[in-house]
C-alpha cells in the first residue's frame, strides 16, 4: 500500500525497546537497584521530570483562549518572534546591523529542521552531518528524500576543522550547495561546544565553499542554555554570522523543549540570517507555506508562553534562577562522571557542558551494551559508542557508572 519513496523507511525499534526493557528490569529488581541512563529529558535528584515551576505555574493559568484558540498567524505572532530573537540572541541582539533576520515559529526544533532541509535542499541531494549525532538529524533527511554525508567531530580535544574543510569543500565542488548541521552548543550527544576560535575557523571554511556554490548552515541550538559558560559566552560566536557574503544563509533551530522544560509543548522556531534581504524574504514566504503544508501553525499556548516570559522582566528572572540551578546540577553530575572516569581510565570523547557524554567504542559495541545490561545498566547505544545522560542520572548512579562500563568494556574490548 505505501508509496515507493515510503519503502523501508522506517524508526527502528531500538529506544522503545529499551524503555521496555528498563521498566521490566525496574519492576523485578526496583527503581533503586538499576540505572536508567536512557532518558533525553532532564530529571531532578528524585528520578522524575524535572520543569521550571515558573513557567508550569505561568502556562497552567493561560486563559482558555491561548491555550484552545487557533493561533493568529501561520508563521508564529510577532510577540512570539519577538520573543526568540531575545532568548537567541541575548545582548547581541542589536548587532546584526549588516543582517536580515527572519523568524517562523515551528513544532520544536525538530519542525525548523524540517522545515530547513525541505525548503533548501531537493530530492537525492545530500546534506553533511556530525558524525557523532542526534539520530533524528538521519531520518528528517530520509523523510524529505535526502542521502547524508559525515564530518568527523574531533582531533585529539578539539573540533576537527581539518576534516571539517575537506568535507564542506568537497561537497561544494561536486553539488554545488552544501547544507551543513553544526549541534552547537552542547552538542547531542557528546556535550562538546565549539570555541569562538574554532567558530572563526568554520566560517572562514564556509566563505571558502562560497567560492564553488551557495552554503546553508543549520546551526541547532536545542541545548544553549545550558552551556557552562553562561548565556553571554555562548552566544559570542552568532556575531560572526553578521554581514556573511550573500551565498552563505545561517538558519538556527531553537526550541523551547530543553530551556523552558517544555518539551511536549512542541515550540520552536527557524531564525534565519543573511546579508540579503530578499534571501530572507524568500524565506518567509517558502517556510510560511511549508507550516501550513505540514502541520498549520505552531501551539498558541506555547507561543504566548514564550511572549509573555520576555514580556515581564520579573518572571524572566523567575526562569532564568531556576535553570541555573538545573545547570548547577548538571554542572556537579559532569564533574562526578568525569572524575570517576579519570580514576577508571575510561575515556569520553571532548565534553563542554550540556545534557550528554558519549563514550566512543569502535568495536564489541553491542556485547558491551548487553554486558551492562546484564548489570541493571542501561545506556543509549548510538552510532560509534554509547551515550550517557548527565541529565537525567542522579549523582549517586551517575559515580557509579564509569567504573561499571570500564569493566564491560575492558571484557571485550582488550
Ligand atoms: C540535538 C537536538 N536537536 C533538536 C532537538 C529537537 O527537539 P524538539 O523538537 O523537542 O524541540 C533535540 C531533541 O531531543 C535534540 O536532541
Amino acid at each position: 500500500m505505501l508509496a515507493s519513496r515510503m519503502i523501508g523507511k522506517a524508526l527502528g525499534k531500538g529506544v522503545f525497546e529499551i524503555s521496555r526493557e528498563v521498566k521490566e528490569a525496574e519492576m523485578k529488581f526496583g527503581k533503586e537497584n538499576v540505572i536508567n541512563s536512557t532518558i533525553g529529558t532532564f530529571y531532578g535528584e528524585n528520578e522524575n521530570l524535572s520543569v521550571l515551576n515558573a513557567v508550569e505555574n505561568y502556562y497552567k493559568n493561560l486563559p482558555a483562549n491561548e491555550l484552545f484558540g487557533y493561533a493568529s498567524d501561520i508563521s508564529g505572532s510577532n510577540e512570539y518572534k519577538e520573543a526568540v530573537k531575545e532568548n537567541v540572541f541575548d545582548i547581541y541582539k542589536d548587532t546584526f546591523d549588516k543582517a536580515f533576520i527572519g523568524v517562523t515559529a515551528t513544532p520544536g526544533g525538530t519542525g525548523a529542521i524540517h522545515n530547513t532541509l525541505k525548503a533548501y535542499m531537493d530530492c537525492g541531494e545530500t546534506v553533511l552531518l556530525p558524525e557523532f549525532m542526534w539520530e533524528a538529524y538521519k531520518h528528517l533527511a530520509s523523510a524529505n528524500g535526502l542521502k547524508f554525508e559525515t564530518y568527523s567531530l574531533f582531533d585529539g580535544d578539539s573540533f576537527n576543522l581539518l576534516d571539517f574543510s575537506k568535507k564542506v569543500l568537497e561537497m561544494a565542488k561536486t553539488q554545488k550547495k552544501v547544507l551543513v548541521v553544526i549541534n552547537d552548543p552542547c552538542q547531542n550527544p557528546t556535550g562538546y561546544s565549539l570555541s569562538l576560535e574554532e567558530w572563526k575557523k568554520v566560517i572562514e571554511i564556509l566563505k571558502e565553499a562560497t567560492q564553488y556554490g551557495k552554503v546553508i548552515l543549520l546551526n541547532d541550538i536545542a541545548y544553549i542554555d545550558y552551556d557552562f559558560r553562561g548565556s553571554v559566552n555562548s552566544r559570542k560566536y552568532m556575531t560572526l554570522f553578521n554581514g556573511l557574503p550573500e551565498d552563505i544563509l545561517v538558519i538556527m533551530a531553537f526550541s523551547m523543549s530543553k530551556s523552558f522544560t517544555s518539551y511536549g509543548l512542541r515550540v520552536g522556531a527557524q531564525v534565519a540570517i543573511s546579508s540579503n534581504k530578499k534571501i530572507i524574504e524568500e524565506f518567509d514566504v517558502a517556510s510560511t507555506f511549508l507550516c501550513r503544508t505540514s502541520w498549520s501553525n505552531t501551539t498558541r499556548g506555547g507561543m504566548k508562553l514564550l511572549a509573555d516570559i520576555y514580556s515581564n522582566e520579573k518572571l524572566l528572572k523567575k526562569v532564568e534562577d531556576e535553570r541555573e540551578e538545573k545547570i548547577v546540577l548538571l554542572e556537579k553530575r559532569a564533574e562526578i562522571f568525569l572524575e570517576e572516569s579519570k580514576k577508571f581510565g575510561l575515556i569520553t570523547c571532548p565534553f563542554r557542558s550540556g545534557f550528554f557524554i558519549t563514550i566512543p567504542l569502535k568495536e564489541n559495541a553491542k556485547e558491551i551494551i548487553d554486558d551492562l545490561k546484564a548489570k541493571k545498566v542501561f545506556v543509549l547505544p548510538i552510532a560509534g559508542g554509547i551515550r550517557v545522560a548527565l541529565c537525567s542520572v542522579p549523582c549517586e548512579k551517575i559515580k557509579k557508572l564509569p567504573e561499571i562500563i570500564v569493566q564491560s568494556i575492558k571484557k571485550f574490548n582488550k
